[in-house]
């Protein structure tokens, strides 16, 4: 989707109580997921709750163009007609994945087993993010980059394999997006396909393929790992998916309330999963008031209710192994402990810096102008919480819709205003981000 080449800055100032009842968005692994295995499926999907932002609507749109009748027919109901395990056929134009980086990586594993070549495209930040991680896997399946790809960086040609060859692999960093490439690559590989992790990555990918029908397989593997094992060429058929409230999304809010003094939120249907939840385990070790209640699944994702309290928080260490439970609230992580009293140390994020933006540097820049005390050593980011934060400064937001969210956050409880210098990525993930968090209170102009 093509961005307005001006920019929409915005600035936070502190505000009263946050409070009040919402439905964040759709989540967005999910809503990607839902779409590429309804592609994949024999007959047709239901999705409801799908995210409507500009990554998961690039998908679609990637989808359609391999083939798949990809039609919305309500609001955040969207029905897939799919053309079958290895039944994509060769787009006619290039795939544009916009800022999505888990949108091109599924897609370039789902496209590699199948016999036809296809452009993958973005943005100027998904131009700049490594891609190798995944084609590198996808060649020892028999698929090959055939023009392009130069620095293993978008544009490129991928070729995908005539004949898939299933492998077992060792992911060299916990990645849900390197392992689900492989995954969707093997789904039409003859045997089985396997992929084994160091540390657990989100599995909504292993959850969802058995949705649809597929044979899949999960064991412990070391401490914190796991082996998948999929069995490859399975008929998938086509499924109703709902899709639950994104917990990523959710943090936004739910770090607002903790430092907004008096604040008390209630969010329904937030996805729960225990690899996606880093964060609450986080706050809650910080102090926060953090329930949840109501519990219930769907299609093996729990959901839950969670009401959230404005509270005193303190400084906590965060150990490497949780990083893959929360990679994508680090940001928003960092706001609160800047707010908290005393330490944070978050150990081994190093994969922050091939995120939409270098979020190592990004989160550092953000809180220093802001006035917070803040230091990366090695792969570790601290933060130096004095209970309040000066405020006052202008955020560069990298084309990181996360960057911008975070920094609105923090300003409705520093001590001067906070000020982003664009606020238009925030639609790939979170359309309704600014008039909802004004709705419950959030002062923004
Ligand atoms: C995602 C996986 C994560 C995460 C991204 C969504 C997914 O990336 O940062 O926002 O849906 O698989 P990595 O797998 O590269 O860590």
């Amino acid at each position: 989707m093509a961005h307005s080449p001006l920019q929409t800055p915005l600035e936070s100032r502190s505000s009263g109580p946050l409070v009040g009842t919402v439905r964040v968005p759709g989540d967005k692994s999910i809503s990607h997921r839902a779409l590429i295995l309804g592609a994949l499926a024999v007959g047709e999907s239901r999705i409801s709750g799908l995210l409507e932002g500009e990554d998961v609507l690039n998908t679609a749109k990637s989808m359609q163009a391999l083939g798949a009748k990809v039609e919305r027919n309500g609001d955040f109901a969207w029905v897939v007609q799919g053309v079958g395990v290895a039944g994509f056929k060769e787009p006619p134009i290039p795939l544009d994945f916009g800022n999505s980086g888990t949108g091109c990586r599924l897609v370039m594993g789902a496209v590699a087993g199948c016999p036809i070549a296809a452009v993958f495209d973005g943005d100027a930040s998904l131009r700049s993010r490594p891609m190798r991680r995944v084609l590198d896997p996808l060649a020892l399946m028999g698929a090959r980059v055939v023009a392009g790809g130069d620095g293993g960086r978008l544009p490129l040609t991928l070729q995908g394999a005539r004949d898939p060859v299933p492998i077992e692999y060792r992911t060299p960093v916990a990645s849900a997006q390197i392992k689900s490439a492989v995954l969707l690559a093997g789904l039409s590989a003859p045997g089985r396909t396997t992929v084994i992790e160091q540390d657990a990555s989100r599995d909504h990918t292993e959850l969802m393929l058995k949705h649809f029908g597929a044979e899949i397989v999960t064991t412990a593997e070391g401490l914190h790992g796991r082996r998948i094992v999929l069995s490859g060429q399975p008929e998938l058929r086509g499924a109703e998916v709902v899709v639950p409230a994104d917990p990523s999304s959710a943090a936004f809010p739910i770090v607002a309330a903790l430092i907004v003094e008096g604040s008390d939120l209630v969010l329904s249907d937030v996805m729960t999963n225990p690899l996606r939840t880093g964060l609450f385990t986080t706050l809650r070790e910080m102090g926060a008031s953090i329930e949840e209640t109501g519990r219930r699944g769907d299609a093996g994702e729990p959901m839950a209710q969670v009401r959230v309290r404005a509270s005193k928080l303190r400084g906590v260490e965060v150990p490497p192994e949780r990083a893959p439970s929360m990679i994508d609230e680090y940001l928003v992580l960092a706001v609160a402990a800047a707010f908290a009293e005393g330490t944070t140390v978050m150990r081994g994020v190093q994969e922050l810096r091939v995120k939409e933006s270098d979020r190592l540097e990004a989160t550092a820049a953000m809180l220093r102008v802001n006035g917070v005390k803040v230091e990366i050593a090695g792969d570790d980011l601290i933060v130096e919480g004095r209970g309040h934060v000066p405020g006052g400064g202008l955020v560069a937001t990298h084309m990181d819709h996360r960057i911008a969210m975070s920094a609105l956050v923090m300003g409705l409880a520093s001590d001067k205003p906070v000020k982003v210098d664009d606020t238009a990525f925030i639609a790939t993930s979170f359309p309704d981000f600014i008039p909802m968090m004004r709705r419950l209170g959030a002062e923004f102009s």
